[in-house]
């Protein structure tokens, strides 16, 4: 296949009959598939499902707590153990609570607006117009979290190596407003990085370096060990680093069990000092006595010793998934040259950047077809991609044969958009 570009004008023309041709065949076909849904399949789900009976009638946690009755806010200690191997840190520092890192995301970023985090006077609706900082492309959610507190969110470049450090230092040193970073360390949703160990130091110096005395790392691990290779990739200890730096207080983590057990049933856990979870502590007491902790100690008895066979089972489900859409981009759109894409050794999702000011097309023309794709511009805040050419791909809840189809479905309108752009603009030269 001849790249795009070296394609002649009469080439060019015939490549396109021939996709337009492909594109009515496939509509022909009635299918209806789903590449949005970043959540896992039922059979991963069925891997947890001994946890169910687990417990055998006996409520007792290892020092003798009747985890049916109210009580213990900061979670089961055997729990925020768990949460501590997820979050590399130390069981102290961890609260599990709930059943889902989002929800204490915004607890931690409603606190930190309102009442601050440090027991003082530092809270950020001191400025009129807090700003928070968004690698992209990056999680919706965060987006949506941030936009419904009214915090102004300000774009950063990601690299393959984590967000770019030098354009969020600038940022940040000067301006007193811009409160913190959101960050997905590891398999980055939806590009699929591991954020490098010179980014993870400059990220543990970033709160010293920062204008605003309030500063906050928001660190979401939500893929800590959502591994699709063995042995796993590593990730700098961030809160480690943060406690040689001097900055431990204005780093949070995050994570779940969502993706590694229940998705709707599992455990949230989050990560700081002894300040900040006195705070959120706090908190957390004006509306809850207490998290579930007959759901914490199903899952310690569940997990404990074979977190690293669990997810490796994972892996087994959903690596095919994730070498169907490697293969589909490598072989349609690769020798053509008209997209980038990311290979994650982990995570949920891949990245697909089209050609500038292709994604919305791409994304009508698919569902024309009967396959749906996340909206583009969702891994944008305010969904807004400034150059309307990033699609996140989530293949785990399809199967197999589906996610192959769908790809089929995907390149084959990459491909027609990219031809029709390709001739537009060589009609304009
Ligand atoms: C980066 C990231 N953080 C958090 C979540 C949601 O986590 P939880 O289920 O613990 O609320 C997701 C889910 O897709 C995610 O991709």
């Amino acid at each position: 296949m001849t790249k795009l570009t070296d394609m002649t004008l009469e080439q060019l023309e015939d490549f396109k009959a021939g996709l337009e041709a492909d594109l009515e065949l496939a509509k022909g076909n009635r299918v209806k598939l789903d590449l949005t849904r970043g959540k896992p399949a039922a059979d991963q789900l069925d891997l947890s499902a001994p946890m169910d009976h687990i417990l055998s009638g006996d409520y007792r946690a290892a020092d003798g707590t009747d985890v049916r009755n109210y009580g213990g806010l900061r979670g089961l200690p055997e729990a925020r153990q768990l949460g501590a191997e997820l979050m590399d840190c130390a069981p102290e520092q961890v609260v599990c609570w709930g059943n889902s890192s989002l929800t204490l995301m915004y607890l931690t970023v409603d606190t930190a607006l309102r009442f601050g985090l440090w027991q003082g006077e530092r809270a950020w609706n001191r400025h009129a117009a807090p700003k928070l900082l968004a690698p992209v492309p990056g999680y919706d959610r965060h987006f949506t979290l941030t936009e419904s507190l009214d915090i102004e969110l300000v774009n950063v470049t990601m690299t393959d190596q984590g967000p770019d450090m030098d354009q969020v230092e600038a940022l940040v040193r000067d301006d007193a407003s811009v409160k913190g970073i959101w960050c997905v360390p590891k398999y980055s949703n939806p590009t699929g990085c591991i954020y490098s160990d010179e980014v993870v130091e400059r990220m543990a110096r970033l709160p010293e370096l920062a204008a605003a005395d309030d500063f906050l790392v928001l660190w979401d691990n939500a893929y800590a060990v959502h591994d699709l290779e063995f042995p796993p990739a590593r990730l700098a200890p961030l809160m480690t680093l943060a406690g040689e730096a001097g900055t431990a207080d204005h780093v949070v983590m995050f994570g779940s069990t969502s993706k590694i057990t229940y998705a709707g049933a599992g455990l949230g856990f989050v990560a700081a000092t002894e300040t900040v979870l006195t705070t959120l502590e706090q908190r957390l007491g004006t509306f809850s006595i207490g998290p579930d902790k007959v759901n914490q100690l199903r899952h310690v008895a569940f997990l404990a010793d074979r977190l690293e066979e669990h997810m490796a089972a994972h892996a087994r489900l959903i690596k095919p998934k994730f070498d169907a859409v490697e293969a589909a981009l490598r072989e349609e759109l690769g020798p053509l040259d008209v997209a980038r894409w990311t290979t994650p050794k982990g995570g949920y999702f891949v990245s697909l950047d089209t050609r500038p000011g292709l994604a919305g097309k791409v994304a009508a023309l698919a569902a024309e077809a009967g396959l749906s794709l996340t909206p583009p511009g969702a891994t944008f805040p305010y969904g807004r991609d400034p150059d309307d050419r990033n699609l996140r791909i989530a293949p785990t809840f399809a199967s197999v044969d589906d996610v192959a189809v769908a790809m089929q479905i995907l390149v084959l309108c990459v491909k027609l958009a990219s031809a029709e752009q390709e001739l537009e603009q060589r009609q304009k030269r």
